[in-house]
């Protein structure tokens, strides 16, 4: 048994992390290294002392644990200060990007052995990479959004109001076009021809293509009419892919609302014709000119667990409560665009909504320190959207 896993572990290639110490260790050093070694198993890691250094040889490590007892030593053996040994070694283990994720550790050998394609890289570059958007001739040079537009709720028509923006003054864009389903909004026919729907929400993404600044993003919510057999989704996905945007990928937003119809079988209990249920809603995403977005990290407000949690592109959040408060039949439950804020824009971005309703997109923009412009064209909505902007408190995270 005690062969094996010594055979194991020999077999194991280790990442070696040196920390300069020209001296013998402490006796309270050596007594932390001794409780890390009894601790943690030899196949995360050990350490070697030579004449120059002490190397610690990684192989993987639950992180937020392993400083957690290490901070717990350092305080029995009352070792203090930021620059000991034990600090220099913390730092240069966060200061390591690349390792792979197994349950809560981290793994720093050997975690991409596994993967089935080799030369990733080649492969990519030979197939092209969203090849449909190569040949884009998107200026580079992002402009200022005019000072009269920051921090604006506008009523109109948005494919109208557009036309006063520069281009590539926008850093995100997130809305929610009406969906075509027939729903009554106050000022906006929601049912027409698929034709005449899509030439107009075309209209405006166009704007939205142009406004957008270079590297900026465009994230679309949007639900297939299921009952019309209409994937407005892929329209709209395939839209956007014409006019050279890069499509980033897709978020399945999860509202586990089971009040869609369970007595419309479609066949009940043949194959013939079943009729399919869903409880979810799309996000696409797509960039412009360049997948990268430029900004100050100092201005990323993600926090390390929210980022874990929701770069896993299934969602979970309730659709909004408010909605008979606010007399609007179709809104962003807060919830969701704070989560497209923080993973896609830095504070101070420009955040846009062309649709935006009773205003949720401009509210959270603003309680999370955003800047922001909305345009409805309804003036009963623009005007609630704007009511909403008074009292908002600057929060960090919502319930
Ligand atoms: C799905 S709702 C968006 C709701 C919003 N996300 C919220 O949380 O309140 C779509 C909105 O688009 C507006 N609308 C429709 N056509 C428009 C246009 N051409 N320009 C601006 N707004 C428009 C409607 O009045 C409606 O409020």
């Amino acid at each position: 048994m005690i062969e094996s896993i010594v055979t194991e572990i020999q077999n194991n290639t280790y990442k070696p992390i040196e920390i300069n110490i020209d001296r013998e260790l402490t006796s309270q050093e050596i007594d932390i290294i001794s409780d890390l070694e009894n601790i943690f198993p030899k196949s995360d890691f050990y350490f070697i002392k030579n004449r120059v250094s002490l190397i610690f040889n990684l192989r993987e490590i639950d992180l937020s644990f392993f400083q957690n007892k290490l901070n717990k030593l350092m305080n029995t053996y009352q070792i203090n200060g930021s620059d000991n040994i034990f600090t220099q070694l913390l730092d240069h283990i966060k200061n390591i990007k690349s390792y792979g994720l197994k349950g809560n550790k981290r793994l720093y050998v050997d975690y991409n052995k596994e993967r089935k394609v080799k030369n990733r890289k080649a492969k990519e570059a030979e197939r092209g990479v969203y090849y449909y958007a190569q040949d884009h001739n998107f200026s580079k040079k992002n402009n200022e959004l005019p000072e009269e537009f920051i921090n604006q709720v506008i009523c109109g028509d948005s494919a109208e109001i557009l036309k006063k923006l520069p281009d590539n003054c926008v850093d995100l864009v997130f809305t929610s076009p009406p969906y075509n389903f027939g729903l009554d909004y106050e000022n906006h026919k929601d049912g027409t021809d698929w034709n005449e729907y899509f030439d107009k929400i075309f209209a405006v993404f166009k704007e939205c293509i142009r406004i957008v600044k270079f590297g900026g993003r465009i994230i679309v919510n949007v639900q297939p009419l299921f009952s019309d057999y209409i994937p407005i989704h892929h329209i709209i996905s395939n839209f956007f892919m014409k006019n050279k945007m890069i499509w980033r990928g897709e978020i399945l937003w999860e509202k586990n609302n089971y009040n869609c119809k369970y007595t419309a079988w479609g066949s009940w209990k043949s194959p013939s014709n079943p009729y399919m249920k869903y409880t979810w809603e799309f996000l696409e995403i797509f960039c412009k000119g360049d997948l990268k977005h430029k900004g100050d990290s100092n201005k990323a407000d993600i926090t390390g667990d929210e980022f874990k949690k929701w770069v896993y592109a299934k969602w979970s959040i309730a659709p909004e409560r408010n909605m008979k408060e606010y007399d609007h039949p179709a809104m962003f439950p807060e919830k969701l665009v704070e989560q497209i804020l923080k993973l896609f824009s830095f504070e101070n971005d420009v955040i846009f909504d062309p649709f935006n309703g009773v205003g949720t997109t401009t509210k959270v923009a603003k309680q999370f320190n955003r800047k922001f412009i909305g345009i409805d064209i309804s003036e009963e909505y623009t005007k609630k959207a704007k009511d909403r902007l008074k009292n908002v408190d600057h929060q960090r995270t919502l319930k």
